[in-house]
């Protein structure tokens, strides 16, 4: 009872992740990455040698797909099968497959009957591609992140590097330019601001800032 919700949405590297998980911290509240369970989906295509990009081939393995959220110390854990995936769905081959499979309908349907359960029972910070327009369309606050393509590919980078990730800047660029592309363009739930979404363009501020803002929102 009482439970809200704030979603956030944006393209690839706007800092959804890094604000959304600040913002829950301070309300003590859960953040849910949604992003995850697409990577998982991706990731269980690759480790079974099933085409991702093949609507057929992925919706007849769907039902072998099993995933989880759980949380610790405040930190989301993704599980594929009983197994923490976590730390093995952020490579960019994952990335790639986690956009190619989002745009499947099955695909989307499991995932959002996941995200909207979890936002039932606890206070979320959702973060995402549909939250404020399709998952949660009654979210209290609806947060659309923007940031330059530059800017985002630089973080990225910066994340990935961290991560011990081999990588190319001009390679991410490219990667995160496409990822938009068909995260935007996709027919069922794309990318796309909710009319009553405030949008915040995260270039030229700092992470406290834009923390600062949604806190203000609320
Ligand atoms: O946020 P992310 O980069 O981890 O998301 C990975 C991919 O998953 C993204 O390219 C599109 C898809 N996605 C989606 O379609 N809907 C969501 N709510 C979250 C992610």
């Amino acid at each position: 009872m009482g439970h809200f919700a704030i979603a956030i949405d944006g393209p690839a590297g706007a800092g959804k992740s890094t604000i959304a998980k600040l913002v829950a911290k301070k309300l003590n509240i859960i953040y849910v990455d949604t992003g995850a369970m697409y990577r998982a989906v991706a990731l269980y295509c690759i480790e079974n040698s099933i085409d991702y990009n093949s609507k057929e081939e992925v919706e007849k393995v769907l039902d072998n797909i099993d995933i989880k959220i759980t949380h610790k110390d405040n930190n989301q854990r993704i599980i594929l099968n009983n197994k923490d995936v976590t730390d093995l769905i952020r490579s960019t081959e994952v990335s790639k497959g986690s956009s190619a499979v989002a745009t499947i309908y099955a695909v989307r349907i499991k995932m959002v009957e996941i995200q909207r359960n979890i936002a039932k029972n606890n206070s979320v910070v959702m973060d995402g591609r549909d939250i404020g327009t399709y998952v949660l369309p009654n979210a209290k606050i609806k947060v659309f992140l923007t940031a330059s393509v530059d800017e985002r590919a630089k973080r990225r980078h910066k994340e990935l590097i961290e991560k011990g990730i081999k990588c190319d800047f001009e390679q991410i660029k490219k990667d995160i330019e496409e990822r938009d592309k068909n995260d935007s363009t996709r027919e069922f739930a794309p990318l796309k601001k909710a009319d009553d979404a405030v949008e915040i363009d995260t270039t030229k501020l700092n992470i406290e800032e834009v923390v600062e803002k949604i806190i203000e929102l609320l």
